[in-house]
Protein backbone atom coordinates (compact mmCIF):
# COMPACT_ATOMS: atom_id res chain seq x y z
CA UNK A 1 0.00 0.00 0.00
CA UNK A 2 0.88 3.39 -0.95
CA UNK A 3 -1.48 5.34 1.66
CA UNK A 4 0.01 8.81 2.56
CA UNK A 5 2.99 8.16 0.55
CA UNK A 6 3.32 11.60 -1.86
CA UNK A 7 5.41 11.42 -4.92
CA UNK A 8 6.59 13.56 -7.28
CA UNK A 9 6.08 11.89 -10.91
CA UNK A 10 9.21 13.47 -13.71
CA UNK A 11 7.73 12.36 -17.08
CA UNK A 12 9.99 12.83 -19.74
CA UNK A 13 9.44 12.86 -23.61
CA UNK A 14 8.94 9.07 -24.54
CA UNK A 15 5.88 7.68 -26.18
CA UNK A 16 5.61 5.55 -23.12
CA UNK A 17 4.78 8.55 -21.75
CA UNK A 18 1.43 7.96 -22.95
CA UNK A 19 1.16 5.24 -19.99
CA UNK A 20 1.76 8.21 -17.49
CA UNK A 21 -2.12 9.02 -17.10
CA UNK A 22 -3.06 5.25 -16.09
CA UNK A 23 0.11 4.99 -13.84
CA UNK A 24 -0.88 8.27 -11.99
CA UNK A 25 -4.38 6.80 -11.42
CA UNK A 26 -2.97 3.42 -10.28
CA UNK A 27 -0.74 5.18 -7.85
CA UNK A 28 -3.50 6.75 -6.61
CA UNK A 29 -5.74 3.99 -5.99
CA UNK A 30 -3.34 2.38 -3.77
CA UNK A 31 -3.40 5.65 -1.49
CA UNK A 32 -0.68 7.95 -3.11
CA UNK A 33 -0.71 11.53 -3.31
CA UNK A 34 0.80 12.05 -6.87
CA UNK A 35 2.23 15.42 -8.26
CA UNK A 36 3.49 15.59 -11.86
CA UNK A 37 6.39 17.58 -13.50
CA UNK A 38 6.11 16.63 -17.06
CA UNK A 39 9.20 17.93 -19.78
CA UNK A 40 9.46 20.38 -23.25
CA UNK A 41 9.45 15.95 -24.20
CA UNK A 42 7.05 14.36 -22.60
CA UNK A 43 4.57 17.18 -22.92
CA UNK A 44 4.81 16.20 -27.01
CA UNK A 45 3.09 12.48 -25.92
CA UNK A 46 0.87 13.42 -23.15
CA UNK A 47 -0.86 16.74 -21.89
CA UNK A 48 -0.59 18.73 -18.71
CA UNK A 49 -4.31 18.66 -18.77
CA UNK A 50 -4.76 14.74 -19.00
CA UNK A 51 -1.81 14.37 -16.17
CA UNK A 52 -3.55 17.72 -14.12
CA UNK A 53 -7.12 15.71 -14.33
CA UNK A 54 -5.88 12.67 -12.82
CA UNK A 55 -3.57 13.76 -10.42
CA UNK A 56 -6.12 16.91 -9.26
CA UNK A 57 -3.23 18.75 -9.17
CA UNK A 58 -1.47 21.48 -10.89
CA UNK A 59 1.23 20.43 -13.55
CA UNK A 60 4.45 21.92 -13.35
CA UNK A 61 6.34 22.55 -16.59
CA UNK A 62 8.75 25.61 -16.41
CA UNK A 63 11.86 26.48 -14.26
CA UNK A 64 10.89 29.91 -14.72
CA UNK A 65 7.48 30.58 -14.53
CA UNK A 66 7.43 33.45 -11.84
CA UNK A 67 3.98 32.26 -11.00
CA UNK A 68 4.88 28.15 -10.10
CA UNK A 69 8.16 30.01 -8.46
CA UNK A 70 5.88 32.07 -6.04
CA UNK A 71 3.41 29.15 -5.84
CA UNK A 72 5.62 26.26 -4.97
CA UNK A 73 9.37 26.61 -6.13
CA UNK A 74 11.44 24.00 -7.59
CA UNK A 75 13.17 23.12 -4.24
CA UNK A 76 9.82 22.65 -2.82
CA UNK A 77 8.39 20.32 -5.15
CA UNK A 78 11.12 17.61 -3.73
CA UNK A 79 10.64 18.75 -0.42
CA UNK A 80 7.07 18.01 -0.09
CA UNK A 81 7.79 14.95 -1.94
CA UNK A 82 8.66 11.46 -0.19
CA UNK A 83 10.29 9.95 -3.54
CA UNK A 84 10.66 10.81 -6.81
CA UNK A 85 9.54 8.61 -9.97
CA UNK A 86 10.68 9.49 -12.97
CA UNK A 87 8.52 7.51 -15.62
CA UNK A 88 9.56 7.15 -18.35
CA UNK A 89 13.25 7.77 -18.28
CA UNK A 90 14.25 8.43 -21.98
CA UNK A 91 17.84 8.12 -22.25
CA UNK A 92 18.67 11.82 -22.58
CA UNK A 93 17.11 12.08 -19.07
CA UNK A 94 19.11 9.42 -17.62
CA UNK A 95 22.36 11.14 -18.97
CA UNK A 96 21.56 14.33 -18.21
CA UNK A 97 20.73 12.93 -14.26
CA UNK A 98 24.47 11.45 -14.28
CA UNK A 99 26.01 14.38 -15.81
CA UNK A 100 24.11 16.91 -12.97
CA UNK A 101 22.71 19.31 -15.86
CA UNK A 102 19.65 21.26 -14.52
CA UNK A 103 18.84 23.10 -17.74
CA UNK A 104 14.87 22.62 -17.00
CA UNK A 105 12.20 22.16 -14.64
CA UNK A 106 12.77 18.38 -13.95
CA UNK A 107 16.52 18.48 -14.36
CA UNK A 108 16.98 21.02 -11.72
CA UNK A 109 14.50 19.40 -9.15
CA UNK A 110 16.14 16.14 -9.76
CA UNK A 111 19.44 17.79 -9.06
CA UNK A 112 18.54 19.54 -6.05
CA UNK A 113 16.27 16.54 -4.34
CA UNK A 114 17.78 14.97 -1.36
CA UNK A 115 14.90 12.42 -1.69
CA UNK A 116 15.28 8.95 -3.08
CA UNK A 117 14.85 8.55 -6.98
CA UNK A 118 13.46 5.88 -8.71
CA UNK A 119 13.49 5.51 -12.56
CA UNK A 120 11.67 3.26 -15.31
CA UNK A 121 13.47 3.64 -18.10
CA UNK A 122 11.72 3.71 -21.97
CA UNK A 123 13.51 3.57 -25.17
CA UNK A 124 14.53 1.53 -28.11
CA UNK A 125 16.45 -1.67 -27.61
CA UNK A 126 19.78 -0.20 -29.13
CA UNK A 127 19.28 2.84 -27.22
CA UNK A 128 18.86 1.16 -24.01
CA UNK A 129 21.79 -1.39 -24.71
CA UNK A 130 24.53 1.47 -25.92
CA UNK A 131 27.34 1.28 -23.92
CA UNK A 132 26.96 5.08 -23.10
CA UNK A 133 23.26 4.49 -21.74
CA UNK A 134 24.49 1.01 -19.62
CA UNK A 135 27.59 2.96 -18.43
CA UNK A 136 25.25 5.90 -17.34
CA UNK A 137 22.57 3.19 -15.39
CA UNK A 138 25.67 1.93 -13.28
CA UNK A 139 26.43 5.30 -12.12
CA UNK A 140 22.88 6.12 -11.54
CA UNK A 141 22.74 2.60 -9.39
CA UNK A 142 25.67 3.24 -7.52
CA UNK A 143 24.77 6.43 -6.74
CA UNK A 144 21.11 4.89 -5.12
CA UNK A 145 18.88 5.42 -7.86
CA UNK A 146 16.16 2.47 -7.92
CA UNK A 147 15.54 1.05 -11.50
CA UNK A 148 12.43 -0.39 -11.92
CA UNK A 149 12.41 -2.03 -15.17
CA UNK A 150 12.85 -1.90 -18.15
CA UNK A 151 11.04 -4.96 -19.72
CA UNK A 152 11.45 -6.89 -23.18
CA UNK A 153 8.82 -6.89 -25.70
CA UNK A 154 7.35 -5.00 -28.57
CA UNK A 155 8.17 -1.36 -28.58
CA UNK A 156 6.18 1.28 -30.38
CA UNK A 157 9.22 1.47 -33.17
CA UNK A 158 8.43 -2.07 -34.54
CA UNK A 159 11.54 -3.65 -32.68
CA UNK A 160 11.05 -6.33 -29.91
CA UNK A 161 13.73 -6.15 -27.73
CA UNK A 162 14.79 -4.56 -23.84
CA UNK A 163 13.71 -1.09 -23.73
CA UNK A 164 9.80 -1.14 -22.95
CA UNK A 165 9.02 1.15 -19.86
CA UNK A 166 7.36 -1.60 -17.48
CA UNK A 167 3.61 -1.58 -17.31
CA UNK A 168 1.89 1.30 -14.87
CA UNK A 169 0.83 -1.97 -12.29
CA UNK A 170 3.95 -3.63 -12.35
CA UNK A 171 5.75 0.12 -11.53
CA UNK A 172 3.06 0.50 -8.67
CA UNK A 173 4.09 -2.49 -7.01
CA UNK A 174 8.20 -1.84 -7.29
CA UNK A 175 6.94 1.74 -5.81
CA UNK A 176 4.69 -0.04 -3.13
CA UNK A 177 7.71 -2.57 -2.50
CA UNK A 178 10.62 -0.06 -2.28
CA UNK A 179 8.71 1.67 0.40
CA UNK A 180 7.97 -1.38 2.38
CA UNK A 181 11.85 -2.06 2.02
CA UNK A 182 12.76 1.19 3.20
CA UNK A 183 10.94 0.56 6.70
CA UNK A 184 10.92 -2.90 7.14
CA UNK A 185 14.23 -2.28 9.76
CA UNK A 186 12.93 0.99 11.37
CA UNK A 187 13.59 1.72 14.82
CA UNK A 188 16.38 -0.81 15.20
CA UNK A 189 20.19 0.33 14.72
CA UNK A 190 23.03 -1.59 12.75
CA UNK A 191 26.68 -0.96 13.19
CA UNK A 192 29.06 -1.63 10.43
CA UNK A 193 32.94 -1.20 10.38
CA UNK A 194 34.62 -0.76 6.85
CA UNK A 195 38.04 -0.07 5.20
CA UNK A 196 41.31 -0.90 5.82
CA UNK A 197 43.32 0.76 9.53
CA UNK A 198 46.39 3.05 9.65
CA UNK A 199 49.12 2.03 12.10
CA UNK A 200 51.46 4.42 12.64
CA UNK A 201 55.05 3.44 12.97
CA UNK A 202 56.14 7.27 13.11
CA UNK A 203 54.34 10.74 12.62
CA UNK A 204 55.06 9.81 8.82
CA UNK A 205 54.67 6.80 7.97
CA UNK A 206 52.26 4.05 8.74
CA UNK A 207 51.27 0.40 8.15
CA UNK A 208 48.27 -0.28 6.21
CA UNK A 209 46.26 -2.80 3.71
CA UNK A 210 44.71 -3.12 0.41
CA UNK A 211 41.28 -2.63 1.21
CA UNK A 212 39.03 -0.28 -0.52
CA UNK A 213 35.85 -0.12 1.99
CA UNK A 214 33.94 -0.52 -1.13
CA UNK A 215 32.16 -3.75 0.26
CA UNK A 216 31.62 -2.56 3.89
CA UNK A 217 30.44 0.80 2.95
CA UNK A 218 27.71 -1.27 0.24
CA UNK A 219 26.31 -2.93 3.45
CA UNK A 220 25.77 -0.14 5.57
CA UNK A 221 24.21 1.96 2.30
CA UNK A 222 22.13 -1.01 2.18
CA UNK A 223 21.19 -1.46 5.41
CA UNK A 224 20.03 1.78 5.89
CA UNK A 225 17.76 1.29 2.90
CA UNK A 226 15.53 -1.00 4.81
CA UNK A 227 15.36 1.54 7.78
CA UNK A 228 17.92 0.93 10.22
CA UNK A 229 19.88 3.84 12.12
CA UNK A 230 23.29 2.93 10.35
CA UNK A 231 26.29 3.61 11.95
CA UNK A 232 29.84 3.30 9.77
CA UNK A 233 32.89 3.23 11.68
CA UNK A 234 35.58 3.64 8.40
CA UNK A 235 38.77 3.40 8.19
CA UNK A 236 40.91 5.79 5.72
CA UNK A 237 39.10 4.93 1.84
CA UNK A 238 38.89 7.08 -1.21
CA UNK A 239 35.01 6.33 -1.10
CA UNK A 240 32.14 9.24 -0.03
CA UNK A 241 30.45 8.73 2.57
CA UNK A 242 27.05 7.31 2.02
CA UNK A 243 24.11 9.21 2.28
CA UNK A 244 22.19 9.05 5.45
CA UNK A 245 24.13 6.89 7.17
CA UNK A 246 25.91 8.30 10.95
CA UNK A 247 29.76 7.93 9.43
CA UNK A 248 32.55 7.68 12.09
CA UNK A 249 35.71 8.50 10.22
CA UNK A 250 39.22 5.98 12.43
CA UNK A 251 42.89 5.70 11.43
CA UNK A 252 43.49 3.00 14.18
CA UNK A 253 42.30 -0.35 14.78
CA UNK A 254 42.10 0.81 18.74
CA UNK A 255 40.01 4.29 18.16
CA UNK A 256 37.65 1.84 15.53
CA UNK A 257 37.25 -0.47 18.42
CA UNK A 258 36.54 2.54 20.49
CA UNK A 259 34.24 4.50 18.15
CA UNK A 260 32.57 0.54 17.77
CA UNK A 261 31.82 0.54 21.15
CA UNK A 262 30.51 4.25 21.48
CA UNK A 263 27.97 3.02 18.90
CA UNK A 264 26.41 0.38 21.05
CA UNK A 265 23.92 -0.35 21.67
CA UNK A 266 23.02 -2.25 18.10
CA UNK A 267 20.66 -4.69 16.70
CA UNK A 268 23.25 -5.90 14.00
CA UNK A 269 26.61 -5.47 13.85
CA UNK A 270 29.21 -6.25 10.52
CA UNK A 271 32.60 -6.31 10.38
CA UNK A 272 33.38 -5.65 7.17
CA UNK A 273 36.74 -3.64 7.81
CA UNK A 274 40.30 -5.34 7.27
CA UNK A 275 41.87 -4.48 10.16
CA UNK A 276 45.27 -4.45 11.28
CA UNK A 277 46.33 -7.25 13.44
CA UNK A 278 49.05 -5.87 14.48
CA UNK A 279 50.83 -2.15 15.07
CA UNK A 280 54.17 -1.14 16.25
CA UNK A 281 54.18 -1.66 19.99
CA UNK A 282 55.74 1.97 20.70
CA UNK A 283 55.27 4.30 17.62
CA UNK A 284 57.94 6.88 17.43
CA UNK A 285 57.21 10.14 18.62
CA UNK A 286 60.03 12.09 16.05
CA UNK A 287 60.20 10.73 12.69
CA UNK A 288 62.26 7.89 12.19
CA UNK A 289 65.88 8.62 10.28
CA UNK A 290 68.42 7.25 8.14
CA UNK A 291 71.90 7.33 9.23
CA UNK A 292 74.94 6.54 7.83
CA UNK A 293 76.40 2.50 9.37
CA UNK A 294 73.31 2.10 11.14
CA UNK A 295 70.63 -0.44 9.53
CA UNK A 296 67.05 -0.22 8.91
CA UNK A 297 64.72 0.14 12.75
CA UNK A 298 63.52 -3.22 13.62
CA UNK A 299 59.86 -2.64 14.27
CA UNK A 300 58.31 -4.87 17.52
CA UNK A 301 55.00 -5.54 17.00
CA UNK A 302 52.15 -6.00 19.18
CA UNK A 303 48.42 -6.91 18.84
CA UNK A 304 45.73 -5.17 18.25
CA UNK A 305 42.07 -5.44 19.90
CA UNK A 306 39.96 -7.70 17.81
CA UNK A 307 36.62 -5.91 16.85
CA UNK A 308 34.89 -8.73 15.89
CA UNK A 309 35.28 -11.25 19.07
CA UNK A 310 35.01 -7.82 21.37
CA UNK A 311 31.58 -7.26 20.08
CA UNK A 312 30.48 -10.97 19.86
CA UNK A 313 31.23 -11.50 23.81
CA UNK A 314 28.04 -12.64 25.44
CA UNK A 315 26.81 -10.12 27.40
CA UNK A 316 23.95 -7.49 27.27
CA UNK A 317 25.67 -4.95 24.62
CA UNK A 318 26.53 -7.45 22.03
CA UNK A 319 24.49 -7.02 19.20
CA UNK A 320 20.98 -9.92 18.56
CA UNK A 321 23.60 -10.83 15.46
CA UNK A 322 27.23 -10.34 14.58
CA UNK A 323 28.20 -11.00 11.41
CA UNK A 324 32.14 -10.81 10.67
CA UNK A 325 34.02 -11.40 7.31
CA UNK A 326 36.38 -13.64 6.37
CA UNK A 327 39.08 -12.37 3.81
CA UNK A 328 41.30 -15.86 2.84
CA UNK A 329 43.29 -16.89 -0.16
CA UNK A 330 42.91 -20.82 0.47
CA UNK A 331 40.58 -22.82 2.28
CA UNK A 332 38.21 -20.07 1.99
CA UNK A 333 35.21 -22.04 3.58
CA UNK A 334 37.04 -24.34 5.92
CA UNK A 335 39.30 -21.34 7.77
CA UNK A 336 35.97 -19.20 7.94
CA UNK A 337 34.66 -22.07 9.59
CA UNK A 338 36.79 -22.00 12.39
CA UNK A 339 36.67 -18.26 12.49
CA UNK A 340 32.97 -18.62 13.46
CA UNK A 341 33.97 -20.73 16.62
CA UNK A 342 37.12 -18.73 16.81
CA UNK A 343 35.46 -15.17 17.28
CA UNK A 344 31.91 -16.29 18.55
CA UNK A 345 29.58 -14.36 15.63
CA UNK A 346 26.78 -15.86 14.38
CA UNK A 347 27.94 -15.61 10.49
CA UNK A 348 30.68 -15.55 8.56
CA UNK A 349 30.88 -14.15 5.05
CA UNK A 350 34.00 -15.87 3.65
CA UNK A 351 35.28 -14.33 0.19
CA UNK A 352 38.73 -15.31 -1.70
CA UNK A 353 40.98 -12.28 -2.02
CA UNK A 354 43.72 -14.18 -3.32
CA UNK A 355 45.30 -11.76 -6.22
CA UNK A 356 43.94 -13.15 -9.57
CA UNK A 357 40.06 -12.60 -8.06
CA UNK A 358 40.97 -8.78 -8.24
CA UNK A 359 38.72 -8.82 -4.90
CA UNK A 360 40.22 -6.48 -2.95
CA UNK A 361 40.01 -3.58 -5.62
CA UNK A 362 37.28 -4.42 -7.75
CA UNK A 363 33.29 -3.69 -7.66
CA UNK A 364 32.44 -7.51 -7.82
CA UNK A 365 33.05 -10.36 -5.32
CA UNK A 366 32.44 -14.08 -4.55
CA UNK A 367 31.30 -15.05 -1.26
CA UNK A 368 30.18 -17.72 1.01
CA UNK A 369 27.68 -17.09 3.73
CA UNK A 370 28.42 -19.28 6.56
CA UNK A 371 26.36 -19.87 9.61
CA UNK A 372 25.78 -22.52 12.44
CA UNK A 373 23.46 -23.68 9.93
CA UNK A 374 25.84 -24.24 7.02
CA UNK A 375 27.26 -23.11 3.90
CA UNK A 376 25.42 -21.06 1.16
CA UNK A 377 27.81 -20.45 -1.75
CA UNK A 378 26.61 -16.71 -3.30
CA UNK A 379 27.19 -16.54 -7.34
CA UNK A 380 29.34 -13.64 -7.81
CA UNK A 381 27.84 -10.29 -7.51
CA UNK A 382 28.50 -7.18 -7.63
CA UNK A 383 29.75 -5.56 -4.41
CA UNK A 384 26.36 -3.54 -3.80
CA UNK A 385 24.57 -6.39 -4.72
CA UNK A 386 26.24 -8.78 -2.17
CA UNK A 387 25.29 -5.34 0.42
CA UNK A 388 21.46 -5.62 -0.67
CA UNK A 389 21.34 -9.44 -0.49
CA UNK A 390 23.30 -9.36 2.78
CA UNK A 391 20.67 -6.90 4.23
CA UNK A 392 17.95 -8.53 2.88
CA UNK A 393 19.33 -11.24 5.05
CA UNK A 394 19.68 -9.71 8.15
CA UNK A 395 16.28 -8.02 8.06
CA UNK A 396 14.63 -11.81 7.63
CA UNK A 397 16.97 -12.82 10.68
CA UNK A 398 16.24 -10.25 13.23
CA UNK A 399 12.23 -10.19 12.20
CA UNK A 400 12.46 -14.40 12.98
CA UNK A 401 13.81 -13.48 16.21
CA UNK A 402 11.11 -10.84 16.67
CA UNK A 403 8.51 -13.37 15.57
CA UNK A 404 9.78 -15.90 17.89
CA UNK A 405 10.06 -13.32 21.13
CA UNK A 406 6.18 -12.12 20.37
O1 LIG B 1 41.14 -12.67 12.23
P1 LIG B 1 40.80 -12.12 10.90
O2 LIG B 1 41.41 -10.77 10.64
O3 LIG B 1 41.02 -13.03 9.75
O4 LIG B 1 39.21 -11.92 10.97
C1 LIG B 1 38.49 -11.18 10.04
C2 LIG B 1 37.25 -10.63 10.70
O5 LIG B 1 37.53 -10.11 11.97
C3 LIG B 1 36.66 -9.49 9.93
O6 LIG B 1 35.27 -9.48 10.16
C4 LIG B 1 37.33 -8.27 10.55
O7 LIG B 1 36.54 -7.11 10.38
C5 LIG B 1 37.40 -8.70 11.99
N1 LIG B 1 38.53 -8.19 12.74
C6 LIG B 1 38.33 -7.24 13.74
N2 LIG B 1 39.38 -6.80 14.47
C7 LIG B 1 40.63 -7.28 14.27
C8 LIG B 1 40.85 -8.23 13.27
C9 LIG B 1 39.79 -8.67 12.51
O8 LIG B 1 37.20 -6.82 13.92
N3 LIG B 1 41.62 -6.82 14.99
Amino acid sequence: MLDGKRLLLIVSGGIAAYKCPDLVRRLRERGAAVRCVLTRGGAEFVTPLALGAVSEDKVYQDLFSLTDENEMGHINLSRQADALLVAPATANMMAKMCHGEADDLATTVLLATDKPVLVAPAMNVRMWEHAATQANVETLKARGITFIGPDEGDMACGEFGMGRMSEPLDIVDAVASFFRDRSRLQGRRALVTSGPTYEPIDPVRYIANRSSGKQGHAIAEALNGLGTETTLVTGPTRLPDPPGVNVVHVETARQMLAACEAALPADVAVCAAAVADWRVEAEATEKLKKSPGVGPPALVMTENPDILRALSEPGNRRPGLVVGFAAETENVVAHAQAKLDRKGCDWIVANDVSPDTGTFAGDANTVHLISHDGVEDWPRLSKKAVGTELALRIADALEAVAGNAS
